[in-house]
């Protein structure tokens, strides 16, 4: 309606009525129009391992959806990610996956402000699937494109978490990233130059060798547990109760720098103590054949444990625990922060959670955790991250390039 049509003399009451309500309402729409301008949707494409997701997230806070299509059963047989079918399958998805996010987000391409894609760390014919398909949708669109770092999305996974509970968390703070490819400690301050969101990243300490994700999977494959090991054995070591513990694993000292890691010594651990103890052997080619008939239920799995063996994972993910968090503990004492973040797949695990709140509630720190969805893989987290590039007009061109590793700091 266009409020300068005037009032001609002579109109009824009613008619000058219904023109104040069309002024009202127009002036209603102009503003929702100005404040719809002003909110940045930004679609998220993430493709860096065995997930395809997309998601949109507005001015980098608001999940307006997220879709992922994991690959586990695909690569469950051979107890790891095979990169190659890990493509091919992200090829598979790509376009539904990204279909599905605009469908839950009730939007058209053309709504969108930009659209960004993980660049790295992963594997990169992974990777280039996801990158191939935002760069042309970007050019296809005349949209900005933003390349993300997969770790700081893991970063922004924390604060999406935080922020969809009304909550602000204070920085500068410590973040833990721990998943099946990552075990790094990041010190992450607000960069003065904006106040953009954009984060700045010092890196504390890494793992030397396996990344605890990677831990849990290779204790679980050589257990018979099945691929991915951290979710079951999160739920047996919480079964174990008070079994007798068959060992006890120390913790693992690191020359140089006291806030690396490192698990594959406790990974080895665990495998020598298998091999020198017969007795394993026999339970694990249970549920071997188990899993194969495709037995893979908790309970299933379960009950095809000894008290012994549950002991045993119980010790391994005492080990485990303990080291993530004194490191990370020591680094939030060491960085003098009130604020601690947990992020990436590992993070699921609910032992480590309650340690973490535990430890950090007896010193008065706030530890803050993505939900499951949030703490693995997914886009909402990629979106959320380019938010501040966008906003600084930080934008990737036509060539850019998958990057296996990519350091953050
Ligand atoms: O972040 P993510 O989905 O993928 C990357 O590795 O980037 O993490 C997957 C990893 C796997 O190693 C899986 O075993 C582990 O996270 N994981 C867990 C739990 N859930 C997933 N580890 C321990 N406890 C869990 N509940
Ligand atoms: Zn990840």
């Amino acid at each position: 309606m266009d409020p300068n049509v005037k009032k001609t003399s002579g109109s009824s009451n009613r008619t000058s009525a219904k023109w104040l309500t069309d002024v009202l309402a127009w002036n209603f729409e102009c503003e929702m129009g100005e404040k719809a301008e002003k909110e940045t949707r930004i679609l998220g494409i993430e493709s860096s391992c065995d997930e395809t997701a997309a998601a949109v997230v507005v001015d980098g806070r608001r999940i307006l959806s997220s879709v992922v299509a994991s690959q586990i059963d695909i690569h469950r047989k051979y107890g790891g990610v095979v990169p190659e079918l890990a493509s091919r399958e992200h090829l598979r998805q790509i376009v539904p996956v990204v279909r599905k996010a605009m469908e839950q987000a009730g939007l058209v391409f053309s709504d969108l402000d930009a659209i960004a894609v993980t660049q790295g760390p992963g594997l990169v014919g992974s990777l280039l699937v996801g990158i191939s398909y935002g760069k042309t949708l970007a050019a296809a669109l005349d949209k900005p494109l933003i390349g993300v770092n997969h770790l700081e999305g893991h970063i922004h996974a924390a604060f999406l978490e935080a922020y969809q509970h009304g909550d602000a968390p204070k920085l500068p703070a410590v973040c833990l990233i721990v998943s099946g490819g990552h075990t790094v400690l990041y010190e992450v301050k607000a960069c003065d130059a904006s106040q953009n969101g954009a984060f700045a990243y010092r890196k504390l300490g890494q793992t030397r060798d396996d990344a605890a994700g990677e831990a849990y999977d290779k204790v679980a494959k050589l257990l018979g547990m099945g691929y991915p090991g951290g979710p079951i054995l999160d739920r047996l070591a919480a079964a174990a109760g008070c079994a007798v513990a068959p060992t006890k694993f120390g913790p693992t000292k690191t020359r140089g720098n006291a806030l690396d890691f490192s698990f594959s010594g406790l990974k080895t651990a665990v495998l020598y103590h298998v091999r020198e103890h017969p007795e394993y052997n026999q339970e694990i080619h249970r549920r071997e054949v188990a899993l194969r008939e495709g037995h893979k239920k908790f309970d299933e799995l379960l009950t095809l444990c000894s008290a012994q063996t549950l002991g045993l994972v119980r010790e391994f993910q005492n080990a485990v625990v303990r080291d993530l968090v004194e490191r990370t503990m020591k680094a939030a004492e060491d960085c003098g922060v009130a604020t601690i973040f947990v992020s990436g797949g590992v993070a699921a695990n609910s032992q480590l959670r309650a340690t973490f709140q535990e430890h950090a509630a007896s010193v008065g720190l706030k530890v803050y955790f993505p939900s499951r969805a949030l703490s693995t893989d997914n886009a909402a987290m990629i979106a959320a991250a380019a938010y501040a590039r966008f906003k600084l007009g930080v934008f990737a061109d036509a060539s850019l390039n998958a990057k296996s590793s990519m350091p953050l700091a």
